[in-house]
């Protein structure tokens, strides 16, 4: 099949690259200059575990191509997805300013019938607003061609986007119920059907149906996790530990296990917008979301109850202090910066004087592009973030441990050269990695999230 992607970012590259291992010929479209030049030059301009490898494989057959000329990429594919950023607006709705001039763009040059799939993730109605688009745009060259507007939302988490990709839990597909519709679902049945060998993962439903899913999928984990550290701000307080009151919860199939880790808030590209979004869909539609908004609140707080452990160690004044900082990726296995919460812990360490000596596996130059622009006109703030190349490195010189994302390269550090090197030798632990049982013969205070903590013994001993 003849596929064009239009937007070659996370999703995009992704998507294209998948779909071009399984036999298909496409091409990836994208406005920056810069991104298709890495592409074409044999690189990939983010990191995510198998794509590089994978786009390679897929280039060097000549299945997949990379471009920024549109009139080109149109002409490719009956099917063009729509994969472009959605990122939210001043109101928290989702801006529609890049989804509308893709449409705006297969409308301007296609010729004959195309399945138009919006895998970007948009608000209830956005098909209508592409069907309209596109059709304002043939309408203005005095042509008719037909096409149908499919939803397809995106269910890939980023560092096991591949994986996912090729393995979904399930192909989420909203068609319009007309003759065109009906065409486009034989479309995706054949465009899909290499990713479920095993059993049948294609729900197709409604458009609208298919709009709303994606939302109500973020939100529902959005939830889980604010839940989850409201709990652990209340077990703190009341002496439980809630990494067994999470084993407790998620034995009960009804609840399970996955999203229920306490921590430093939930951050990335999609999880803050998404249910931003979905709020103010449900203002606009007269029926707010009350859960959704304590969420949301929820998770602002909890990006600053870190920086409140310090200060309660510390004091208000970090002038003479300096932490070494473990990860700046909003997750593991990404160099993805979006909504980070390292980027709330830095500003709030630097905005008391303090000084950071970060690491992170992957995400170091990004978060230098990053923050050099949160900082462009505080250079003096810039000035007291220093990078190390590893992680022992980050600890020379600083009084404590901040650990903000759980990569596994943290998982099993050298506690011994900790303690010698930290001078204030305590760990602040945004994400629970460590089992305070195993720290107890070090001389290292231990202040994780929900759990108590490990005061050493070791020096009074
Ligand atoms: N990143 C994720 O984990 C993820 C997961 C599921 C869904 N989504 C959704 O998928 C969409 C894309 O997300 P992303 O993370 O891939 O974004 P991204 O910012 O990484 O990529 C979007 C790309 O679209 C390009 N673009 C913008 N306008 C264009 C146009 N008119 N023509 C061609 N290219 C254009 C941009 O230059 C950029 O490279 C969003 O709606 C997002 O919410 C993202």
């Amino acid at each position: 099949m003849k596929i064009t992607i239009v937007g070659s970012g996370y999703v995009g590259l992704v998507t294209g690259a998948c779909l071009a291992e399984v036999g298909n010929h496409v091409v990836c479209l994208d406005v920056d200059v810069t991104k298709i030049g890495i592409l074409n030059n044999g690189g990939i301009p983010i990191h995510e575990p198998g794509l590089l490898e994978m786009v390679a494989r897929n280039r060097a057959a000549g299945r997949i191509a990379f471009t920024t000329d549109v009139e080109k990429a149109v002409a490719h594919g009956e099917v063009q997805f729509i994969a472009v950023g959605t990122p939210p607006d001043e109101d928290g709705s989702a801006d529609l300013q890049y989804v509308t001039a893709a449409a705006r763009n297969i409308g301007k040059y296609m010729t004959g019938f195309k399945v138009v799939i919006d895998k970007s993730t948009v608000p209830v109605g956005t098909a209508d607003k592409v069907a309209a688009a596109l059709g304002d745009e043939l309408g203005r060259r005095g042509v008719h061609h037909p096409f149908t507007v499919v939803s397809n939302p995106e269910f890939l988490k980023e560092g096991a986007a591949v994986e996912d990709f090729m393995r979904p839990d399930r192909i989420v597909l909203g068609c319009a119920s007309d003759e065109n519709g009906e065409r486009a679902r034989r479309v995706m049945r054949s465009l899909y059907s290499p990713f479920q060998r095993n059993h049948d993962r294609m729900l197709f439903m409604d458009v609208r149906s298919a709009e709303l899913t994606k939302y109500a999928a973020n939100a529902m984990l959005a939830t889980r996790i604010s839940f989850m550290n409201e709990l652990a701000n209340l077990a703190e307080v009341l002496g439980a530990d809630i990494e067994l009151v999470r084993q407790g919860i998620g034995s009960d199939p009804r609840i399970g296990y996955h999203f229920l880790y306490a921590g430093c808030g939930y951050g990335g590209s999609c999880f803050p917008k998404d249910v931003q979004a979905l709020q103010r869909s449900g203002m606009e539609a007269g029926r707010p979301s009350r859960i959704l908004e304590a969420v949301e609140a929820a998770n602002e707080a909890q990006k600053s109850v870190l920086v409140d452990k310090l200060v309660a160690r510390f004091g208000e004044d970090f002038s003479k202090r300096r932490f070494a900082v473990w990860g700046l990726a909003f997750k593991p296995n990404t160099d993805d910066m979006r909504e980070a919460p390292s980027r709330v812990l830095i500003r709030q360490i630097l905005a008391r004087g303090g000084a950071v000596t970060a690491h992170d596996p992957v995400a170091m130059d990004e978060a230098r592009r990053v923050l050099a622009l949160d900082y462009e006109h505080e250079p003096a703030l810039l000035e007291r973030i220093a990078y190390a190349e590893t992680p022992e490195a980050a600890l020379e010189g600083a009084d404590a441990l901040v650990i903000v994302t759980e990569w596994k390269a943290f998982r099993s550090p050298d506690f011994d050269a900790m303690q010698r090197q930290l001078s204030e030798k305590v760990i602040f632990d945004g994400r629970n990695l460590y089992d305070p049982e195993r720290i107890a013969g070090y001389d290292l205070d231990y202040i994780p999230i929900g759990r108590p903590i490990h005061r050493s013994t070791v020096a009074a001993a």
